[in-house]
């Protein structure tokens, strides 16, 4: 998404339309560039069974995108008709109000660009490869798919009310570092996660971070880090949970916020319910 960094964008704006988008122009992928992804979706797919919800292990296998770099044009069929989003090429991040238009309107802004052999591991800024692999499989998702409409909607409004930091720790701690109660234990659904290496198992299985049930306003309360590893996770039981909770019109939870200090990435509130692993 739209979002912090110190260091001058990695990608290239110098053909955007004026919504940002570009041409994914499939043929200038070279060969290592193919190889790398391969390499890159090989690991994280086998590790994903253990961590992740089913809901994107199971789109994952069905969509298969592993054999190399994906041509969006292939996906946009498949995804149009399971729920209408359609991915659109862009060179990077973008200005938030450009972002949250495009999920406002059901359209994934995915990077076209992928990281370097030497950022094989870790990559500061959102890669194809993370956009695609982290983000795209929950876009079949009905219910997942709708909140992140509703989000891009919330987006635009909040723009106007000045709270775009309390919606952004909401898709900070959802869409990218979320976890969810399964039968089968606990499992992720945040992109940030699902596309790392490491943070996989540490978000699921180490002992070390938070895992406090989701609460809505104290989401929007509570600082993250980008740079890290995160301190805390948030827990939700389902995707209706987090449609439903983030349903009501947020502009008197706005209005709240403005009146409280911050919640530091690494504390734990009395009123907190925690999760143990
Ligand atoms: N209900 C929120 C509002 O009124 C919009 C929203 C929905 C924001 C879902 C985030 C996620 O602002
Ligand atoms: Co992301």
């Amino acid at each position: 998404m739209a979002g912090q960094t110190n260091h001058p964008l990695r990608g290239d704006y110098s053909a955007i339309a004026a919504d940002y988008t570009v041409t994914q122009d499939y043929a200038r992928y070279t060969e290592s560039e193919q190889q790398l992804w391969k390499r890159l979706y090989a690991r994280q797919s086998a590790l994903v069974p253990q961590y992740a919800c089913d809901e994107f292990v199971d789109i994952l296998g069905a969509l298969n995108f592993g054999a190399g770099i994906p041509h969006f044009d292939e996906i946009n069929a498949k995804l149009s008709s399971a729920t209408g989003w359609a991915l659109v090429a862009v060179p990077g991040l973008l200005p938030d109000d450009v972002f949250f238009t495009h999920l406002a309107n059901r359209r994934f802004p995915v990077s076209v660009w992928l990281r370097t052999l030497a950022e094989f591991d870790y990559v500061v800024e959102p890669d194809i490869f993370h956009d695609f692999f982290g983000h795209v499989p929950l876009l079949f998702n009905p219910t997942f798919a709708d909140y992140l409409e509703a989000y891009g909607v919330g987006g635009v409004k909040a723009k106007g009310l000045n709270a775009l930091d309390y919606l952004a720790r909401l898709y900070w701690y959802t869409v990218e570092f979320g976890l969810i109660q399964t039968p089968r234990g606990l499992r992720t659904y945040g992109a940030g996660i699902l596309s790392s290496r490491g943070e996989l198992p540490y978000a699921v299985n180490s002992p070390k971070p938070n895992r406090v049930a989701f609460d809505l306003q104290r989401v929007m309360q509570s600082h993250y880090k980008i740079d890290t590893f995160q301190e805390t996770y948030f827990v939700i039981e389902s995707f209706d949970e987090l449609f439903l909770a983030t349903a009501p019109d947020f502009t008197p939870y706005y209005a709240a916020l403005a009146t409280r200090d911050a919640i530091a990435a690494n504390e734990v509130l009395a009123t907190d319910r925690l999760i143990r692993v």
